[in-house]
């Protein structure tokens, strides 16, 4: 069986998974139990929902004050710099990535801390990784700073738990549409971008080529995928902090052709820059019989119906 969580400290809490994430753990686990903590200021309803600290993981005394004050047992570390902010600033993201990971190891392995999540990405692929439902074990050898940070993340994670014990769960997330908070600074973000754009001016110029198809997951799946990985039993678990997960695969050219389904004047143009090169560097399409067989992952949304909701979601906001 596996230890209980109790306590969990949330960082990233402000980012695009931790925002959806915290209420979500805090619905499960009970408002006050779960501390989310990020070092951007915080909207009101994570900071009235519940605890909220600032927390720069690279301040690793920063790190022990909340956990020793909260009593925190699990860490879910989601503080991160992605992909194309990665290859911008190389070095910020090697110091908050794996600076961040290592403070997070660290006290969790000295305070004897229940479980630690770490998401790791499809970035830990690279050009020569087979492209068409890559498998569980493959190549990783990724060519931005971004997947190097997440590989080296992968083998930390999976390293605490077979020399300390510690619990280290992490999924290699595809690209994360959502409608609550806009993603910052990685490739996969078109696919964002683009419905407020089409909800906004009926118009968005892509930055990767029509053709270009990436694995990619709706938040629900997302949040959902991540708690029943902590959740699981640890004694049916083949992998640690490096399960591969599938949602969904398309092309930019078959989402904006679901776009307009829905907003038929919608004009997409396509105008490729440096986050091209690193698209082209990812997997199409993913295998995930391991997540499945382990622990019964099963994604809910397909193309069309993540669609739906998005728009629906984004009209809600008044976007
Ligand atoms: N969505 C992420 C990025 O584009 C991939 O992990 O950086």
């Amino acid at each position: 069986m596996s230890k209980e969580m109790k306590r969990i400290l949330v960082t990233g809490a402000c980012g695009q998974i931790g925002s959806e994430l915290t209420p979500a753990l805090r619905a499960r686990y009970g408002n006050e139990n779960v501390v989310a903590s990020d070092i951007a200021e915080p909207p009101p309803v994570l900071r009235e929902a519940g605890p909220f600290e600032f927390v720069d993981v690279t301040q690793r005394e920063r790190i022990e004050e909340v956990v020793d004050r909260y009593k925190i047992d699990t860490i879910f570390h989601m503080a991160a710099i992605l992909s194309a902010t990665g290859e911008k600033d190389p070095q910020l993201a090697w110091r908050v990535n794996i600076g961040g990971l290592y403070n997070v190891l660290e006290v969790a392995r000295e305070r004897g801390l229940v479980r630690v999540f770490c998401p790791s990405s499809i970035a830990v692929f690279g050009p020569e990784t087979p492209k068409e439902n890559t498998p569980q074990e493959t190549v990783l050898r990724p060519t931005t700073m971004y997947g190097i940070t997440k590989v080296t993340g992968e083998l930390l994670g999976n390293y605490y738990f077979h020399r300390f014990g510690l619990d280290v769960r992490g999924l290699r997330y595809p690209g994360i549409i959502s409608a609550e908070t806009m993603p910052g600074g990685g490739t996969t973000d078109y696919a964002v971008e683009i419905f407020y754009e089409a909800l906004r001016h009926g118009r968005y110029t892509c930055f990767v080529r029509e053709d270009t198809v990436l694995p990619m997951m709706y938040m629900p799946d997302c949040i959902r995928a991540t708690i029943m990985l902590m959740e699981a039993d640890l004694s049916r678990l083949t992998y640690h902090a490096d399960y591969n997960l599938s949602g969904l695969s398309f092309s930019a050219g078959e989402l904006v052709a679901e776009i307009k389904k829905h907003i038929p004047d919608f004009v997409c143009e396509f105008k490729p820059d440096f986050r091209q090169q690193i698209a082209d560097s990812w997997p199409r399409t993913i295998d995930d019989t391991p997540a499945r067989e382990d622990w019964g992952w099963a994604p809910k949304y397909d193309l069309a119906a993540m669609v739906e909701d998005m728009l629906a979601k984004l009209r809600e906001k008044g976007v």
